[in-house]
């Protein structure tokens, strides 16, 4: 039997990045996932595979497409006869995982962390913990880190298959269906029905809360939405109760109930993205009483440890956003601890990015949350309709939006929905780390023309002397 210092289940940004790091701290790491292509392994977890990275190279295809379409001739550019190749976007999208998933085999031989193919389980504790691992292997480590992720959730009567899809159905479609419904208009129903929408499809969203991106600060959900069903044509529907879901010859037939009563309503195609459930089915044998909280997922500490000693869970499997980054983050704090080193990791400026038209990003707190909080804050907005490089780009919608604390001046949240949001987030999120005054922000000069202005000018706005609105 193999003994490693650390056994890491699960090669997600949670799982890969902890081996790697603890590779880099000394200790001699395995790490262990059962995803596979014909007997191959694929590293990387749902985010190379069938998440992040998939999903933002159709979303950049299908803008290209959709801005040759309806964006260039405004610039003056016409292209007589624009045609779709998705056979040829659906290979862009292959090779651009399978680049990322190779750099991490890479990266693992690289580093000297060994990869094992199976499904892995914890069977017994004591000096080392033994992992049972499905591909008859059985390895032996002082720590384990489980990172084995999230799949995709599944609603009562809609059984996955060829026409109702999850996720990972839903990148990969050969043609854009014509009537594309999707219940749950969360990170992944916008994203996909994205995608959709700009490759052909009319979009409804069946969203069963009354209120539109619940987690985004209220102006911005509010401001996102009008965009979405003013410029974009999308349907979306809140506060709606799926009723029944029937697949019948080649459609899907949807009963619910909205404010004015009951729909019925036939779709090409349905998505399910109602949200994701943790992986822990038979990740540890019951006697060892790993604990998991009420909704299943892996009960963990600040530090990501686990009720039993030297057994950390990082990642969606924890709990928490379900964002890779954090996943990474959780990994590394992980894998410092082990290697008996001080890490720490602050949960409250983990950024959000939602990869829509336009773009929705932030950070810290929203205004709702201070307002709950009783916290006495401060608000700078300022417009990309006022800013001169997203107007040159043809993407001067939304704002950006500043809120610092009454007293002190600290950056409490920065909030964005407007062109490459996903990029200016990242200053935000810089100054929140180094505890930065929106004064700080506002005497830092910014380069011209940028939309990075637009961040300076909400920081300016905070102080009520904003200079071009
Ligand atoms: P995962 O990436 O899920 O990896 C877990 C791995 O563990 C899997 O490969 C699985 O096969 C393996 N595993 C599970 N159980 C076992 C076992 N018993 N034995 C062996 N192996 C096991 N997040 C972002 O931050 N930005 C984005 O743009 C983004 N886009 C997304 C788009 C989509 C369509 C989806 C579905 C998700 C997206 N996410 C995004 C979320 C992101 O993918 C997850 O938060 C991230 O992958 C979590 O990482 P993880 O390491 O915790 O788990
Ligand atoms: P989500 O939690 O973002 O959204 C799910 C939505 O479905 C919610 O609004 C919920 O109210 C609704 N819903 C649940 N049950 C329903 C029902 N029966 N009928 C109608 N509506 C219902 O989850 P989603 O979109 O599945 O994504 C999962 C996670 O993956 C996200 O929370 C996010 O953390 C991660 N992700 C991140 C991305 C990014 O960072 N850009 C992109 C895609 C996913």
């Amino acid at each position: 039997m193999s003994a490693y210092d650390v056994a890491v289940i699960g090669a997600g940004p949670g799982g890969y990045v902890a081996a790697i790091r603890c590779a880099q701290l000394g200790l001699k790491t395995v790490c262990i996932d059962e995803r596979e292509r014909d007997g191959k392994g694929l590293l990387g977890g749902t985010c190379l595979n069938v998440g992040c990275i998939p999903s933002k190279a159709l979303l950049e295809s299908s803008e290209n497409f959709e801005r040759a379409k309806h964006g260039f001739p405004s610039q003056g550019i016409l292209i007589g006869d624009l045609k779709l190749d998705l056979q040829a976007m659906q290979e862009r999208k292959r090779k651009i995982v399978d680049a990322h998933t190779n750099g991490i085999a890479f990266l693992f031989k690289k580093n000297k962390v060994d990869s094992i193919l199976g499904r892995a389980r914890i069977v017994s504790g004591g000096q080392a913990y033994q992992l049972e691992i499905s591909s008859s292997a059985t390895v032996e480590a002082k720590h384990v880190i489980i990172a084995t992720g999230s799949s995709p959730r599944k609603i009562e009567g809609a059984p996955f298959g060829p026409r109702i899809v999850d996720s990972s159905g839903a990148l990969s479609f050969e043609e854009a269906p014509k009537r594309l419904g999707i219940i749950g208009a969360g990170v992944i129903g916008l994203e996909l029905g994205s995608v959709w929408r700009r490759l052909g499809s009319e979009v409804t969203l069946l969203e069963s809360s009354p209120e539109f991106l619940p987690l985004a600060d209220g102006k911005i959900s509010k401001e996102a939405m009008r965009l979405f069903g003013r410029d974009q044509g999308w349907t979306i529907k809140l506060g709606v109760n799926v009723l029944y879901i029937n697949e019948k010859d080649d459609i899907v037939n949807v009963v619910y109930e909205e404010k004015s009563g009951r729909v019925e309503q036939d779709f090409d195609k349905l998505i399910v993205a109602a949200g994701r459930a943790p992986n822990t089915q038979g990740i540890a044998e019951d006697a060892l009483g790993l604990a998991l909280d009420d909704k299943g997922f892996v009960r963990i500490d600040a530090q990501c440890r686990t009720n039993l000693p030297r057994i950390y869970a990082v990642g969606d499997v924890a709990g928490g956003a379900m964002l890779a980054h954090k996943a990474s983050e959780e990994g590394v704090m992980a894998a410092e601890l082990i290697a008996g080193r001080k890490a720490e990791f602050d949960r409250n400026i983990v950024p959000w990015v939602i990869y829509t038209k336009p773009e929705i990003a932030w950070v810290g707190k929203t205004e709702q949350q201070l307002k709950e909080a009783g916290m006495e804050y401060k608000v700078g907005q300022f417009p990309f309709s006022a800013n001169g490089r997203a107007q040159a780009l043809g993407e001067a919608k939304g704002f950006a939006k500043m809120l610092s604390d009454a007293k002190t001046d600290r950056v409490l949240g920065v909030h964005i929905v407007g062109p490459y949001a996903s990029e200016l987030i990242g200053e935000a999120v810089l100054a929140m780390a180094f505890s930065a005054s929106s004064e700080d922000i506002a005497l830092t000069v910014h380069a011209h023309p940028s939309l990075s202005e637009a961040i300076h000018e909400a920081a300016l706005a905070v102080a009520g002397r904003a200079l071009h609105i």
